[in-house]
């Protein structure tokens, strides 16, 4: 027989008011389709799938007040009021003091590694994401991942198996030299690594060696989130905050960060880089003018920088009087 605690009802605290059809298909047209495509699930088109796995990227539904906001937004080319709210956003949750906005994560990623990398250089990571190696190796400088033996096992359960492993990290710092290096990443969640987990200890003491090292140290913060929910159910004494205390504190550790918004911004497009160096952001800027656009719009429209600044907080539930 089954108990009645056995079952345990999660009830999202969000109603879904916006519905989309899909196209159904076979399973001949199916295996046409694939087979159509190379067996290449990039090349297949949108109309002929019914289930998409492809990718996490843009995959969240908007919030009914993001929405409104996308009408809201303002498409002033400079000092977009759209702007302003995205960095106050921005600025509560990271802490950071300059916050430059891109049309998603790889253009902040790009901006960079385009100013501090270049040949000679070396990016330590717990695991670089395809993009961000991408930019590092185009720069001419070299990405040297540094995950956790625990992590490399595929078949093990771990609460943090996205860690970076600190020995590693110092290795490779003291095999190339800190004046090589010009900041280290972690990635959170650690999204090549299997999306798993990185614990507020293991932020801590990488903060804890690049300080030791002088060494900057930026989060790859696509999945900030997260990785911050991760860490109150699975780390000890984080349980009763909140994953914005959690987040908030995550960043504190951090000197920088780049974002893809198109995860957990939960819009459909958008990134941003933030810094406390103002030195550093102002050649972040002067790079963004010649590709991405003036430093408040950053190549997205004013209606985008208004969904990604919509922070949406559920109230606790009220307690029964
Ligand atoms: C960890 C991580 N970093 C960077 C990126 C790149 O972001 P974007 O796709 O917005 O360029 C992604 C995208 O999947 C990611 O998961």
């Amino acid at each position: 027989m089954i108990r009645d605690n056995h079952f345990k009802t999660l009830i999202e605290p969000f109603k879904i008011k916006s519905v989309e059809p899909i196209r159904f298909t076979t399973r001949e047209e199916r295996a046409r389709i694939l087979a159509e495509a190379g067996y290449n699930t990039f090349m297949i088109r949108a109309d002929d799938v019914i289930i998409d796995l492809l990718t996490d990227s843009g995959t969240g539904a908007m919030s009914a007040r993001q929405w409104a906001g996308i009408l809201d937004g303002d498409e002033a080319y400079a000092g977009s009021r759209s702007y302003f709210k995205l960095e106050k956003t921005i600025r509560s949750i990271t802490g950071m003091e300059h916050v430059i906005p891109t049309h998603q994560g790889r253009a902040a990623e790009k901006i960079l590694f385009t100013i501090v990398g270049g040949p000679g250089k070396v990016i330590p990571n717990n695991t670089h994401f395809d993009t961000t190696r991408a930019n590092v190796e185009f720069s001419g400088a070299c990405a040297v991942d540094c995950p956790t033996d625990e992590g490399m096992q595929t078949d093990s359960i771990g609460d943090f198996k996205g860690n970076m492993d600190l020995v590693k990290l110092e290795e490779t710092i003291r095999t190339y030299g800190p004046e090589r290096i010009p900041l280290v990443m972690i990635t959170v969640t650690n999204n090549s690594g299997g999306g798993q987990p990185v614990s507020m200890a293991n932020i801590r003491a990488t903060r804890d060696v690049c300080r030791k090292y002088n060494l900057p140290l930026f989060l790859d913060a696509c999945r900030f989130a997260e990785n911050a929910y991760f860490i109150k159910l699975r780390e000890e004494g984080y349980a009763d905050k909140s994953p914005l205390e959690i987040a908030r504190e995550m960043f504190s550790y951090a000197d920088g960060c780049t974002m893809s918004a198109k995860k957990d911004g939960l819009v459909n497009i958008g990134g941003f880089l933030a810094m406390n160096d103002g030195e550093l952001a102002q050649k972040c800027r002067n790079l963004l003018i010649i590709t991405e656009g003036f430093p408040t719009y950053g190549g997205l429209a004013g209606r985008d920088l208004e969904a990604v600044a919509e922070l949406e907080i559920i109230p606790a539930p009220r307690s029964a009087t």
